[in-house]
C-alpha cells in the first residue's frame, strides 16, 4: 500500500533523509520510530506531498506522489504533528468544510459529524470558534476530520502529543480499530508504549537512515541486547543518554 524506494531529502546541504527504503502491507500498522531530528516529520511531508522529493519514488495504493499527487491525496489522511487549521471557524464548520472537499455523501455528513463530536468529546464545543480550542481539541478536531472522510491511508505524526490520558486511550482504541478495518496506518512516534501495543512493523530512523525495520522481534533480534523492552532497544540502537554529569549541567 506504501511503497518508500530510495527515498532522499536535502535541506540546502544537509541531508535531513538519507536514501531509505520502505514497504507497507494493506492493513499494517507501522511505528516509525528515531530519536528528535531523525528525519521522521520530513519523510512524512513526502508522503503526502507537502515536501518535495530530491531523489527516489513514494507511492500510495499505487500512486505515485510527485507525478499524481491528487490521487494520492484522496485516498490519504494526514494528522501533522502541529494542528494548524482555519480558526475562524467552528468546528461543525470545519468538519463541513472537510466533508464537502471530500465528497462526503450528504445524507451520510450530519450523523458523522455529529458522532464523532462526540466520540473525541467536543460535542459541547462544535459551535465554538477553532481558535478558542486549546492544543488538545485542536488535534482531536483535525483526528476527527481526517476519519470523516474514511481514508485507506492514515499518516500520523506524534499522535499523542497534547492529548490526556482518556483522549489518548480513544485514539488509541481507533487505531485498533482502522487497524482491523483494513486500514494502513504510518504512525510517527516516541510514544514506546503505542508501538507496543498497536504496530505490527516498526522501523526505527536515525540522521536520516533506516537502521532497523521489522518486526518487533526482528527488531530486537538486530538490537543485540539482551533486555526485553522496546525502550532497552530503542536506547541500544540509538545510543543511551550519558545521565553522569545530568546534575553538573544544571548547576
Ligand atoms: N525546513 C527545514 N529547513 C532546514 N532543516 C530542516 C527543516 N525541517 C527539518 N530540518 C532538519 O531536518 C532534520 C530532520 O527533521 P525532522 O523534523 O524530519 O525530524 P523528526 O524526526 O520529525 O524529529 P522530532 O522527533 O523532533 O519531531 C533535523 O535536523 C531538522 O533540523
Ligand atoms: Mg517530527
Amino acid at each position: 500500500m506504501i511503497s518508500i524506494q530510495g527515498v532522499s531529502k536535502k535541506y540546502g546541504k544537509f541531508t535531513a533523509v538519507d536514501d531509505i527504503n520502505l514497504e507497507i502491507k494493506k492493513g499494517e500498522i507501522f511505528g516509525f520510530l528515531g530519536p528528535n531530528g531523525a528525519g521522521k516529520t520530513t519523510t512524512l511531508k513526502m508522503m503526502t506531498g507537502l515536501l518535495k522529493i530530491n531523489s527516489g519514488k513514494i507511492s500510495i495504493g499505487g500512486f505515485d506522489i510527485s507525478k499524481e499527487p491528487l490521487e494520492v491525496k484522496k485516498i490519504i489522511g494526514y494528522i501533522p504533528d502541529r494542528p494548524y487549521i482555519y480558526e475562524k471557524l467552528t468546528g461543525k464548520e470545519f468538519l463541513d468544510f472537510v466533508a464537502g472537499i471530500y465528497h462526503v455523501p450528504y445524507e451520510k455528513k450530519e450523523a458523522k459529524i455529529k458522532n464523532l463530536l462526540l466520540l473525541f468529546e467536543l460535542d459541547k464545543w462544535g459551535d465554538e470558534l477553532i481558535e478558542s480550542y486549546s492544543l488538545g481539541m485542536k488535534q482531536k478536531i483535525v483526528m476527527a476530520s481526517n476519519i470523516l472522510h474514511d481514508p485507506e491511508v492514515y499518516i500520523v505524526d506524534e499522535p499523542m502529543v497534547g492529548l490526556d490520558p482518556k483522549s489518548a486511550k480513544i485514539v488509541k482504541e481507533i487505531f485498533i480499530d482502522l487497524g482491523k478495518a483494513g486500514k494502513t496506518l504510518f504512525i510517527s512516534t516516541h510514544s514506546l508504549e503505542i508501538v507496543e501495543t498497536l504496530c505490527n512493523n516498526i522501523g526505527i530512523i536515525m540522521n536520516g537512515k533506516m537502521v532497523v525495520k521489522g518486526t518487533f522481534k526482528e527488531v530486537k533480534e538486530m538490537a543485540k541486547t539482551e533486555k526485553t523492552g522496546l525502550e532497552d532497544i530503542f536506547l541500544s540502537l540509538t545510543g543511551a543518554p550519558d545521565l553522569s554529569n545530568v546534575l553538573e549541567h544544571i548547576k
